[in-house]
């Protein structure tokens, strides 16, 4: 079977269409993953997840970085089934690993407000790491809020609900190999 990768999708009786495609995109990550592999050769550095949305990104970004690390997962609310933040943010797992001297990856499917990545670089600040970096795979720099530290960017993107490779419209949309966006919006 191929990869699930339609060119259109309905979901919620909303339409979306490719914004990103399967090569662009891991063509982008695989120059993050040499960026990260070069920066933190020697640190064995521990990428922390944020669940659920990051997990797509983070299996491929990890697969492309070619020195020693590991990994755990923390898992944050989500927007609930809609399309904008509740503007709250709660936090549904802790991380296992202890941090403290640890080179940290913070990694993020999306930072839109900013928000919840300002939570967690302050939160995880505490645990005393050697040293804390965020990367994400999307960020909507005009929505941009919050004064919050992205050392890496995958791709900037507009002011527009995407969905796909782990990103979610009301839970559904992760398992789409590409990166769409909401049709209706963005011709108006
Ligand atoms: P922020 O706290 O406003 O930066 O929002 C971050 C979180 O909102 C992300 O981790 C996603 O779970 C979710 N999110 C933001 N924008 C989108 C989107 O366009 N599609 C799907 N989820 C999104």
């Amino acid at each position: 079977m191929d990869l699930y990768q339609p060119e259109y999708v309905n979901i919620n009786g909303e339409k979306f269409r490719v914004y990103l495609t399967h090569e662009e995109i891991q063509q982008r990550i695989r120059q993050l993953g040499d960026q990260l592999s070069h920066e933190f050769k020697d640190k064995k550095p521990i990428f922390i997840g944020v669940l659920n949305g990051a997990y797509i990104f983070l299996a491929d970004l990890m697969r492309y970085v070619t020195i020693p690390c590991e990994v755990d997962f923390l898992k944050l609310s989500s927007y609930g089934d809609e399309k904008v933040s509740s503007g709250q943010v709660k936090q549904l797992k802790e991380i296992d690993a202890n941090l403290k001297g640890r080179h940290v990856i913070l990694v993020e499917d999306i930072v839109d407000t900013g928000l919840s990545m300002k939570y967690l670089v302050d939160k995880v600040g505490e645990l005393k790491p050697a040293s804390l970096s965020v990367i994400t795979m999307l960020h909507k720099s005009d929505a941009t809020k919050y004064n919050v530290q992205i050392d890496y960017v995958g791709f900037k993107i507009p002011d527009l609900f995407v969905l796909g490779y782990g990103l979610d419209y009301a839970q559904e949309g992760r398992n789409l190999a590409q990166i769409y966006i909401l049709q209706e919006k963005e011709e108006n």
